[in-house]
């Protein structure tokens, strides 16, 4: 028997990411190639005209699990029974701008929209935030819409999560599906600490740790941990507009492991809500490495956490604590 459509909202569907997440949801990348969905895309009034421009391509694309489009301007029509909320409206970064520079802009804007989930979101609806900076954008939707469950609202770190992955396979010549547990500790931002410390390699001979294979602490604890971080940057710098493809196809990857599962043995970076693992302070929106099963996600718990690793994971924790109280003095 054919399922039921899910519901998908994405804000700022007029947008750069938007345009290339929608063709992906509408295809089956998020939620499964047996999953009906309807999308309701949200944008402002002036974006309205392109908004519906996005509408009559999808109607044209003729998406056989596309099964209905709510293009709208109003936040309430929008958030409207969705089952999953992927949060990208708002103002990207330019060239020499950190993340942190588009906040007064964005935290009001995820202040607006928590009450207008919080009321009108199906119950259990699954939130992701990629508007930066995503964690406290997340954060601020978390505090201003308290009966969303904490374990319903995360941000996009999955992007960061896979340009490791990249990295890594480029520099060991190796299929990027091989490479597998690395994590992105912290902030969706310069201050991100991507480490490889538990990371493998599938090979002939069984998987084999990332560190023993590349046998170059000093890239791994240098080039390959700035290359991560200042991705977003350099993309930026090249295409003079920020990343959107490969930001839709980790959203997608990171709904679609939250909802479906992540693979046995396998885990996955998510800002979700610390609960204090790894003495990481309670309350901040923090990426973790993240296992999920029957649509919840689990912080993995017990890796060893060397002196290199702590220090870089702190300094992350009080970038995201400052940007808390940024984004607190915004709102006043
Ligand atoms: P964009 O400017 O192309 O699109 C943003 C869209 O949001 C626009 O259509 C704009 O009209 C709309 N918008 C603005 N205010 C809105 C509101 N109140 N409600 C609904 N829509 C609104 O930008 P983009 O390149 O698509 O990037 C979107 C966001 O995603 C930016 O904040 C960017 O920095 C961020 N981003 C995050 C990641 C990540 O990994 N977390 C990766 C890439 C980009
Ligand atoms: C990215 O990581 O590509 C995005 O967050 C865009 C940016 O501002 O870097």
């Amino acid at each position: 028997m054919a399922k039921e459509p899910v519901r998908v909202l994405v804000t700022g569907a007029a947008g750069q990411i938007g345009y290339a997440l929608v063709p992906m949801i509408a295809r089956g990348v998020m939620l499964g190639a047996d999953q009906p969905v309807i999308l309701h895309m949200l944008d402002i009034p002036p974006a309205a005209e392109a908004l519906n421009g996005v509408k009559m391509e999808l109607v044209d694309a003729a998406f056989p699990l596309l099964k209905g489009v709510v293009a709208t301007t109003d936040a309430v029509e929008a958030c409207t029974g969705v089952n999953v909320a992927v949060m990208v409206g708002g103002f990207p970064r330019k060239e020499g701008m950190e993340r942190k520079d588009v906040m007064s802009k964005n935290v009001s804007i995820y202040k607006a929209q928590a009450s207008a989930l919080e009321k009108h979101a199906a119950a259990n609806c699954k939130v992701l935030v990629v508007a930066n900076p995503a964690n406290t954008n997340a954060l601020i939707l978390k505090e201003f819409a308290p009966s969303i469950p904490d374990k319903n609202i995360s941000c996009l770190t999955r992007l960061d999560h896979n340009r490791a992955l990249g990295q890594i396979s480029e520099r060991l010549n190796v299929q990027v599906s091989d490479v597998k547990n690395v994590i992105i500790w912290g902030n969706h931002s310069s201050s991100q600490y991507p480490d490889v410390n538990h990371a493998t390699v599938k090979t002939p001979a069984g998987e084999k740790p990332v560190r023993e294979l590349v046998a170059n602490d000093e890239w791994l604890n240098g080039e390959f941990i700035t290359t991560v971080q200042q991705r977003g940057a350099a993309i930026i710098k090249a295409r003079k507009l920020s990343s959107a493809l490969s930001a839709a196809s980790s959203a997608c990857d990171h709904i679609r492991d939250w909802v479906l599962g992540t693979p046995e043995g396998t885990w996955v970076s998510m800002g979700v809500y610390s609960d204090g693992s790894y003495n990481v302070p309670a309350g901040l929106i923090y990426s973790f490495p993240v296992t999920c099963k029957n649509g919840e996600w689990c912080i993995v718990q017990g890796l060893p956490i060397d002196e290199f690793s702590r220090k870089k994971m702190d300094a992350t924790a009080e970038e995201l604590s400052e940007e808390k109280a940024l984004a607190y003095s915004c709102l006043s």
